[in-house]
Order: structure tokens, then sequence, then C-alpha cells
């Protein structure tokens, strides 16, 4: 069974992919780790908490990670907020207002409390310390292990892969430029590309290509878990809102982007697009702030990075749907 740390700004989307990756058979949930994003890391590490334990994962550990990003808000130009309608929408479904994202998510309190240690140092010792090698998945700011790869770079020793939701080539959201985990610690995201370590990118273009329509909202629906009704009425908000500030091509679809990186590792045949190419972040203060770039000639610079273009949005259903029959 493969062990995973998953790195989380939780989010309706976050906690899906907490949910899928308690509940997986095919994986073992280690820990987990919270950091700024969607919500004050004091939310999202309440949330993190609470979609563990809702997914019958309450005894994993979760660390609190960074409330800030590594240098950007020290950078008064770089530290502006940036309008992102549809990272906060909300819609109104029978009378009540709801949101993509709100601070703290519908979900009940979890009795237990997080850990003392913060992520960064939770890193550094885990990885010190432990013997075989451990898949981290990051669908947040990269900002904890950003830090931990600086207080101790060989900690990459007993990383086997990275996987990231993050960064976009042709899509973005936060700015024209950018996607908004790779927008919100620019730096963060660079080390971590730097870092040698095998990567993994489920871009927004990835996310956005299986966006889940009705017909998947039903079937999730249908299987009457708590987690698949929590990710069958995700969906809905997200469709809402999605098709009044940010319509995706595929008409009356919602990306659940960090569900991808789980339902990649139970099955990487989600994935049907991928290239390997060497990329690079953007962490100049300017317009393009945060991209991911991508470079496409033949004698190019960056770190090898396997990238995630297109996936099938059935076969995201079917994982979402195998992985939650079952109440945890
Ligand atoms: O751009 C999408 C990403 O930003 C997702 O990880 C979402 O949860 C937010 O963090
Ligand atoms: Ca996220």
């Amino acid at each position: 069974m493969r062990k995973i740390i998953l790195d989380v700004d939780t989010g309706t989307d976050d906690a899906i992919a907490i949910m899928a990756a308690v509940r997986a058979s095919q994986l073992e949930l280690t820990a987990l780790c919270s950091v700024h994003g969607n919500a004050a890391v004091e939310h999202t590490t309440k949330n993190t908490l609470n979609a563990a334990y809702a997914a019958g994962g309450g005894t994993i550990p979760v660390y609190p990670g960074a409330a800030d990003p590594m240098v950007k808000n020290l950078i008064p130009s770089r530290a502006n907020p940036v309008e992102e309608p549809i990272l906060s929408g909300t819609t109104e479904i029978n009378g009540v207002v709801v949101s993509i994202n709100p601070d703290l998510l519908p979900l009940k309190e979890s009795p237990y409390p997080p850990q003392e240690k913060p992520a960064a140092l939770f890193y550094v010792e885990e990885l010190r310390s432990r013997e075989e090698k451990v898949t981290i998945v990051a669908t947040g700011a990269m900002t904890n292990l950003g830090l931990a790869l600086r207080l101790d770079p060989r900690i990459t020793e007993k990383i086997e892969e990275i996987v990231i939701m993050g960064g976009g080539v042709q899509k973005t959201n936060i700015t024209a430029a950018a996607e908004a985990n790779f927008f919100k610690d620019p730096e963060a995201a660079a080390i971590v590309l730097d870092s040698g370590v095998p990567i993994t990118i489920c871009t927004l273009d990835g996310t956005h290509s299986c966006g889940l329509t009705e017909e998947h909202e039903k079937r999730l629906r249908g299987v009457g878990t708590l987690p698949a009704i929590f990710t069958a009425n995700d969906v809905r908000v997200r469709r809402e809102s999605y098709s009044r500030l940010q319509p995706l091509e595929r008409e009356g679809t919602a990306p659940i982007h960090d569900a991808l990186c789980i339902a990649y590792l139970i099955d990487p045949a989600v994935a049907t697009r991928t290239v390997t190419a060497a990329c690079k972040v953007d962490c100049s203060d300017g317009i393009s702030e945060g991209r991911l770039q991508v470079d496409g000639r033949h004698f190019r610079e960056g770190a090898e990075v396997h990238l995630i273009l297109e996936a099938d949005p059935d076969k995201l259903c079917d994982i979402l749907v195998d992985t939650f029959l079952e109440e945890g």
C-alpha cells in the first residue's frame, strides 16, 4: 500500500481529497499538514481535522502549517490581495447562500486536536527518521515543504514522489498568468520543483478537463455515504458558481481540483494526456508572478516535471464512487 502525506489548504476540494485518501484501500494516509490558502491556517487546520474525521480518519495526525508564504508578503507590491471570485464564489441553493470555500466547512467537529509540532518541523523529523520512502501530495501553497527543504535538503532522499495540484499551462485562475496555489507562494513552489524529487503536477488544464457534471453529482449522491454526499453537494455548488463566474469549455461542469491528485494515485489511468517538460516558477514581482513556466525548447532549462494536462471525468467519478462506497 502506498504511504502518503497530504499537505492541504482545506477548502472543499481539499476536503474531498482528504476523504478519498482516508477511504482508499490503495493508499495509507499517514499524516496531514495544513497551510494558508483557501482560508487562514487556523480554519484550514480545523477543516482538515473535520474532513479526516468525517471519513473515519480522525486519529490521523494533523500538523498545523505556515500562516503566510515564505517571502512574498514581505514585498508590499506582491502582498496585495487579488480578487478571486471563483475561489470564494457563493451561490444560493434552496434559499441558502453557500460558498465554494467558506472559512469553516459544514462538517461535524472532530474531537481530536491538532499536533503541537509545526508542519515544516514534522517533515524534517519524520523524513530524517523513517526507513521507507513516502509520497507527498500538496494541494495548497507549498510553504511547509519549501521551509522543510530549506531546513534540511537531505529529506529528499526519503520522498518517493511529490504530487501537486497547482500551476496551469493554458488555464489560470487567480491572475491572467497564474494558478492560485503557485501564486500564493511562488518561492516555495520553485524550491519544491527544483528539489530533484520526481514530481507530477495535476495542472489546472488537467483539473478543468475533468470537471464533473449533473450526472456525476447524481451518481455520487446515490452512493449515500457522508463523503459521497459532501462531494455531490460540492459538485452542485461549483457547477452553479463556475457557470456564472468562470464557465468552462464543457458547459455545466465543475472542477474538483484536488481530488484529481488522489484519483491519480489510486489509478493513474485517470490521466489521459501527460507530458514531461522542463518547468520553472516565476518569482518576480510583476504580471507573471507565480506562473508555471513550461520550457518547450529542445535545449531546455528547469526541472523535468510530469504534467497532467487532461483527465477523464467519468473515470474520476468512478474512482470517487468506488472509494466512497463504504461508510468510514
Ligand atoms: O487553483 C485551485 C486550487 O486552489 C485548489 O487546490 C483549491 O483548493 C485552491 O487551493
Ligand atoms: Ca487546495
